[in-house]
């Protein structure tokens, strides 16, 4: 966070939303549904492919941001596993934009400590974008700053059913099925490293979670703006992080009950309906 604030032109809007931020109380890990280029296009009777074009500049601005206010992970949907169904251009367009972001952008990702990696299938990507993701993974691995996850063929659906088939075949070669709990599934999940996102943002004002983070978004806080992913720049960031901050995160629990306090409230009451403790 400090980070920012020295880097924010002082008085800047940037400059002042962070300095109304709590930094103690910033997210961990941030999911982006980008969305909205190919409507960012139309608007302007420009190609499809010339929104996807547009929405790498976001992506930059984005992930400096989050380097900058300290953000642990970082999780961008870029490729669903049911966006096949898109044109081939379109699709060549994405896997190009993917690539030529890898190659420009890796000494900056190495110089903020950034460690990259990607959840999906993403060993059915065209061989050379597969290089160039595998050389941003070596050439970023040793880093301990921010990790930044880029969804790619990436579902929901699937990685859990990969999830059940590889306990399955685990349990298979013990040769002795038995129960897990919810802790040992997060960990066979490709998030594993990473946790669940307490924020999910997304754009272009959709109200859906497209196949994205099934199980891990569980508890996450949602934040829908109607901003266009092209258009979608560090102040909405930070408006996503200020209506993040006010929310008052229970999990199921009381509002603002400190534990303390619930444990005691909780004797009181079964002192009251005759419940021995
Ligand atoms: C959704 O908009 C966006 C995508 C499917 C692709 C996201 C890709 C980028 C932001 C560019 C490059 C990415 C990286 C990581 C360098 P849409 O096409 O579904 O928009 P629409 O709903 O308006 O048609």
């Amino acid at each position: 966070m400090q980070d920012f604030l020295e880097w924010a032109t002082p008085g800047s809007n940037e400059w002042r939303m962070a300095r109304r931020l709590s930094p103690e109380r910033l997210p961990r890990h941030i999911a982006v549904i980008m969305d909205g280029n190919g409507r960012w296009a139309k608007r302007r009777l420009l190609p499809r492919a010339a929104g996807h074009r547009a929405g790498v500049r976001p992506v930059r601005e984005i992930i400096e941001a989050c380097c900058r206010l300290d953000i642990e992970a970082l999780t961008l949907y870029a490729f669903s596993v049911e966006n096949w169904k898109r044109p081939k251009a379109e699709i060549r367009t994405l896997w190009a934009l993917l690539r030529q972001y890898l190659r420009q952008e890796l000494p900056d990702l190495k110089a903020n400590n950034v460690r990259f990696q990607t959840i999906g299938r993403v060993e059915a990507l065209p061989r050379e974008v597969c290089d160039d993701i595998d050389n941003a993974i070596v050439e970023t691995a040793a880093n301990l700053g921010m990790t930044l996850t880029i969804a790619l063929n990436y579902g929901g659906r699937t990685e859990i059913v990969d999830a059940v088939n590889d306990l399955l075949r685990r349990a298979r070669q013990l040769g002795e099925p038995r129960q897990i709990d919810e802790h040992e599934f997060s960990d066979t999940l490709s998030t594993s490293s990473i946790g669940d996102p307490d924020l999910l943002i997304r754009t272009s004002g959709e109200f859906r979670l497209s196949n994205f983070l099934l199980w891990q978004i569980a508890y996450s806080e949602i934040w829908v703006t109607d901003r266009l992913w092209p258009d979608f720049r560090t102040t909405d960031l930070l408006e996503a992080l200020s209506s993040y901050q006010q929310r008052n995160r229970r999990f199921g629990g009381l509002p603002d009950e400190p534990a303390a306090r619930q444990i005691k409230s909780e004797r009181a009451e079964a002192k009251l309906v005759g419940v021995n403790e």
